[in-house]
């Protein structure tokens, strides 16, 4: 009706509509048409280059076609998004006759597993499980264990201090002043817990770690009692056939103090890698509570004895599970924590 030129453009682009599948396409039409670079857009911005007769005829004429053109879109743009609606709702309407997904079963950490094998066996003792603080003070970490001013664990070098007098514990040990200073005697307990050192993280070495104090404190407590009780730990964590050995060694809060190594359960006391041919592997440190350390909290050493032990939690898992890297307990690798299932 318009114009040949205009009406060739028109019905080219009716075409491009109707060719169109889906909202995607419609709109690739529009910009194609009536887009700022559209075919119809130049034409209108183009008239003035035309003579006045001609302008008038193309110029009513693409105008009309422009018009035609929108309210076409418009309509087959509205059925396009409907039915991609459609579409989408029947795609993601419920398929209730697939089988279940089955959610993803964690496993526990190994030092968790390890931490509550600790307890469990010490709980079964009649122990009870006590905790305390993780900032401390240089009184309870420190000076209360009769661990003297010049000592170098009170180094810079080796404790994460806060203050002056305020630090990260380097050790569960605080926790036995705080408890022997909030109870009397009969004591029995013990203190899983995370200690800080300023340590960088190595093979052997972590920043954080964590130990598990115990403290028993009575009259008449002996050393028998200590052996017998880490004999029994050993057996329970490290199978039945295991055994230990007591080695002298020192620490402040202790007298006589001793390192306690459980016979290689790799070699059973030949020689092995695990055990670099020793036979025997540390796991605690431990002894008879210092008379002075008593006196800190206000027990009598002529009435009460009492024993103690420190372990590190990292240490056993390592031994039991044959882990050789520290660092693979904080990576968080699942591929290793799942063998742990
Ligand atoms: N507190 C010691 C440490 O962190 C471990 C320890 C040794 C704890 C002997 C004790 C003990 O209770 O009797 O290295």
């Amino acid at each position: 009706m318009g114009h040949p030129r205009v009406d060739a453009i028109a019905q080219e682009a009716r075409e491009a509509v109707a060719a169109a599948r889906s909202s995607a396409d419609l709109e690739q039409a529009r910009v194609r048409f009536l887009g700022r670079q559209g075919v119809l857009t130049q034409l209108l911005r183009s008239l003035g280059t035309l003579a006045p007769e001609e302008r008038r005829l193309v110029g009513a004429a693409a105008n009309e076609a422009k018009r035609m053109l929108e309210a076409l879109l418009e309509e087959r743009l509205a059925e396009a998004l409907e039915s991609e609606r459609r579409a989408q709702r029947t795609r993601a309407r419920l398929d209730l006759t697939l089988p279940g997904r089955r959610p993803a079963r964690g496993v526990l950490h190994p030092l968790t597993r390890v931490h509550d094998e600790i307890v469990a066996i010490f709980a079964g003792l009649g122990f009870s499980v006590v905790d305390g603080p993780e900032v401390e003070t240089d009184y309870y970490n420190f000076e209360a264990l009769n661990i003297p001013r010049d000592h170098p664990a009170r180094d810079m070098q080796d404790t994460l201090y806060l203050t002056e007098s305020t630090l990260l514990r380097t050790h569960t040990s605080p926790v036995q002043i705080r408890t022997m200073l909030a109870q009397k005697p009969p004591v029995r307990i013990i203190v899983p817990g995370r200690v800080f050192r300023r340590d960088v993280a190595d093979a052997s070495h972590s920043p954080m770690f964590h130990q598990v104090e115990g403290l028993a404190v009575d009259r008449n407590v002996t050393m028998a009692d200590l052996k017998g009780t880490l004999g029994l730990f050993a057996r329970e964590m490290f199978g039945p056939e295991s055994r230990i050995r007591f080695r002298p060694s020192f620490f402040p809060f202790t007298e006589p103090s001793a390192e306690v190594d459980v016979l290689c359960f790799v070699c059973h006391g030949q020689g092995c890698r695990l055990c670099k041919q020793g036979g025997w592997l540390e796991i605690l440190g431990s002894g008879m509570v210092h008379p002075q350390v008593l006196k800190n909290v206000g027990y009598d050493p002529e009435e009460v004895t009492g024993w103690a032990f420190g372990m590190g939690i990292e240490r056993i898992a390592m031994l039991k599970y044959g882990i050789d890297d520290l660092r693979l307990f904080f990576d968080n690798d699942l591929r290793f924590l799942r063998q742990f299932a």
